[in-house]
């Protein structure tokens, strides 16, 4: 007999991209010369100083619970990295800084302790593939709202305006995004935040910013936050960001949020009776990594953008494929539709036809687009471009 699932599980999925990049490997592993373009992490090794910064604090006994919302050397240096990036006059006070098992934990309590029953999310499509299903485990509805290639996938703030209801609690902005690169642009922002400040009397509409990709921005783009952009609507943003993607530590589990501090108490209290605490060691990692030689975060950086270039490039040489240029983070979102077949037809067929995996466009909202990692090298990357041209050979 199946076992009947709590009603609040409908429609929550596990993530379609994490099932393709294991289908990838399963493939590697049985010795198929998979090219794998599907992975959302960096392929370089945690940089050492931060692996020996691990090392330490299990040596000197850094392993015991933590305060719930992180240990207070790292709330701290988080509030003075983000004033140092972001500028004057954000100044966080560590009170109002969380420390959470990845981004993603950070993501999910803030949306669990904003939203009601029947609250709606807006989400900008294409959107990152967790971010319906955050919403739904949150009891709220995810309005999706679509942005347009044509426009650089900048949203049209009318639009925006106009999807605001009474029940809109948050809406969830991601740049640079995953899956498309795009950087919102400081024009966006402002029309963004302008609609925000004008929806409602009070401040009970928040923007979530999603910022995990801000230190993987290609010149002559710029990473920027709503909050510098706006920040007298400081207490309505719940910033969200982590270490993951900019200092490759994506299993190390520590993500951060910077917020109103009863929104920053309501997420602790949340995560003390959930997960406890982020990992003492990857805390004291994560602090090494925020204060310590930031060489590697641009080297890492560099490294991306000639391998945009170089699969960008080669994308759009290839017939029946276009390709915007990112802006930021490490994937090109790929237009297939002039092959006249749905992404998810395109992905399987690539993979059974040419050994070659990418991500399907319908998990992030669109049927025409598959997503390529470029966490890969530029040798895989030159293979994918040749095996791609003979396989679009008429
Ligand atoms: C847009 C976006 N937000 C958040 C996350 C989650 O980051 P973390 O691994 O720190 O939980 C990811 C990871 O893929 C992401 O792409």
């Amino acid at each position: 007999m199946a076992l009947a699932l709590a009603d609040r599980l409908h429609g929550v999925e596990s993530s379609p991209t994490l099932a393709l990049a294991a289908k990838a490997k399963a493939l590697v592993k049985a010795g198929k010369p998979v090219l794998d373009f599907t992975v959302g992490e960096p392929d370089f090794p945690t940089p050492d100083h931060i692996k020996r910064a691990a090392i330490a604090a299990i040596e000197n006994n850094h392993t015991k619970y933590t305060p719930a919302a992180g240990i207070p050397e790292l709330r701290n240096a988080i509030a003075n990295d983000l004033h140092r990036r972001l500028g004057d006059p954000i100044k966080y006070a560590s009170a109002e800084v969380m420390v959470s098992c990845g981004a993603k934990q950070a993501l999910y309590n803030a949306l669990q302790v904003l939203c009601n029953p029947d609250d709606e999310v807006i989400i900008l499509a294409p959107y990152w593939v967790s971010y319906k299903p955050l919403v739904k485990l949150a009891g709220a509805k995810p309005v999706i709202l679509n942005t347009r290639e044509q426009d650089g996938y900048q949203p049209d703030a009318n639009l925006v305006k106009a999807a605001i209801s009474p029940k809109t609690r948050a809406i969830i902005l991601n740049s640079p995004s995953n899956p498309t690169g795009a950087v919102l642009s400081n024009r966006t922002l402002k029309e963004l935040a302008a609609v925000v400040q004008g929806a409602r009397h009070d401040d009970s509409l928040f923007i979530i910013s999603d910022e995990i990709y801000d230190q993987i921005v290609f010149a002559p783009a710029k990473p920027c936050s709503i909050v510098q952009v706006e920040p007298a609507l400081v207490n309505q943003i719940i910033l969200v960001n982590g270490v993951s993607k900019s200092y490759s530590m994506t299993g190390w589990r520590i993500g951060y949020v910077a917020g109103p501090k009863n929104v920053i108490d309501a997420m602790s209290a949340l995560q003390s009776h959930s997960t406890s605490n982020p990992t003492s060691i990857s805390q004291h990692a994560a602090l090494e990594a925020i204060t310590g030689d930031q060489g590697e975060v641009q080297r890492m950086a560099n490294e991306f953008e000639r391998r945009r270039d170089a699969l960008v490039g080669g994308l759009n040489r290839i017939s029946g494929l276009s390709c915007l240029n990112p802006q930021g983070a490490f994937y090109a979102w790929c237009n297939v539709s002039r092959l006249g077949q749905s992404a998810e037809t395109i992905a399987s067929r690539w993979l059974d036809e040419i050994n070659l995996a990418v991500v399907p466009g319908e998990g992030f909202g669109s049927s025409s687009h598959v997503r390529f990692s470029f966490a890969t090298s530029l040798q895989v990357i030159d293979e994918a471009l040749d095996r791609l041209k003979q396989w679009t050979r008429p």
